[in-house]
């Protein structure tokens, strides 16, 4: 049996203004969770993901904490909408930008841009709470109003002095982020955890490879798609067909297309989220033939045995597949 991927009503219990853009939302799920994991909502019938801000090592509540994206569809209403007492629809939590359990006491450094802040925080008060590691930050925002999380941050500095070193860096007074930045906090012995906007974290992550960190050693999550769009991919042998809601569907095969965009070719609006192979809200079973996936950090070995693909990150491997969404 696949994981429960399905919807669940969770009430609001308090709402935080962080920033002016900036809210948390604290909800009475009740959900067991790892620090650095994320719920998806469905809101307006659109699905979003947003990582838990708590650490379940040192949280009371658990919260999600939203930033308000320009034109936003899902963030905007949350901000305007809803109130305490509300309720919307979530998954359990998931996802593996979490704390390795073979981390042993090697230093954790972390960079986060913007809302990225937002697993990390969870991830450094959990780390701070159950291990000895030593924690370095750098919180990157383009102005102090903006600086999500910048008290707080101060306060667990304050609490772990000599442990939790905190370099908070503002665009409008800095500049952006260079890689002379990056390397004072890089360290052989150290792990990575990077979360924030894409240009950020592609400059992290080859700084840190630059100054010869293994791959291994660096998790990143990404809030946004990284290729949301599909390829005009040529013709290959072989058909993808597509079962969803009780309708089935085939197109031909395309070299480089994933399942998901197989299935919006179709004519299907599948369900889908991240789109990074992070969320796991696109998930189907594959009934017939095979399908590599490119990324995947939402299904566990026993889903991947039993046949389960991120569609967004699947691509079929033998020329006929069909893939079955669940209801
Ligand atoms: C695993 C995961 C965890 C996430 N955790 C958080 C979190 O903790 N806090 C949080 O605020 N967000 C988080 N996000 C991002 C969030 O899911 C939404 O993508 C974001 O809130 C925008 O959704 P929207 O409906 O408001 O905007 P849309 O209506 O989807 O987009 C409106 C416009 O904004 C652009 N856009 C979309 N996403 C972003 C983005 N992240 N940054 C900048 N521009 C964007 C789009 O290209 C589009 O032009 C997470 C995403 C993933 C995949
Ligand atoms: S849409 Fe998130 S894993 Fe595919």
């Amino acid at each position: 049996m696949a994981r429960d991927h399905g919807f669940h009503p969770v009430r609001i219990t308090r709402i935080v203004d962080e920033t002016p853009d900036v809210r948390t939302f604290a909800l009475d799920a009740g959900f067991p969770y790892r620090a650095g994991q994320f719920m998806t909502f469905r809101v307006c019938g659109a699905l979003r993901s947003y990582s838990m801000s708590s650490s379940p090592d040192t949280d009371g509540e658990l919260c999600v904490t939203v930033k308000r994206v320009p034109g936003g569809l899902v963030s905007a209403w949350m901000h305007e909408e809803l109130r305490p007492g509300d309720t919307l629809e979530a998954t359990r939590p998931s996802g593996t930008f979490c704390l390795r359990e073979d981390a042993g006491e090697r230093p954790l450094v972390a960079f986060a841009g913007g809302s990225g802040i937002t697993p990390v925080f969870s991830l450094v008060k959990s780390a701070l709470a159950t291990t000895g590691r030593p924690v370095r930050l750098l919180s990157a925002h383009q102005s102090a109003p903006a600086a999500i999380f910048r008290a707080k941050l101060d306060a667990l500095a304050h609490r772990y002095p000599g442990r939790l070193d905190v370099r908070h860096h503002l665009d409008d007074r800095d500049g952006l982020v260079t890689a002379l930045e990056i390397c004072e906090l890089a360290s052989p012995q150290a792990e990575f955890y990077l979360c924030g906007p894409q240009p950020f974290m592609d400059l992290v992550e080859s700084t840190l490879r630059a100054q010869g960190v293994a791959a291994e050693r660096i998790f990143a999550e990404r809030f946004a798609p990284v290729n949301g769009t599909a390829p005009e991919a040529p013709r290959a042998d072989g058909t993808v067909t597509v079962w969803l809601r009780g309708t089935r569907r085939s197109v031909p095969r395309r070299f480089g297309e994933t399942l998901l965009q197989s299935a919006r070719r179709a004519g299907f609006t599948p369900p889908f989220s991240c789109e990074s192979g992070d969320c796991a809200t696109c998930m189907a079973r594959l009934t017939a033939g095979e399908a590599e996936m490119r990324v995947n950090n939402a299904l566990d070995a026993d889903e991947v045995a039993e046949g389960y693909v991120l569609t967004c990150q699947a691509e079929p491997t033998t020329p006929d597949v069909t893939v079955e969404y669940e209801d």
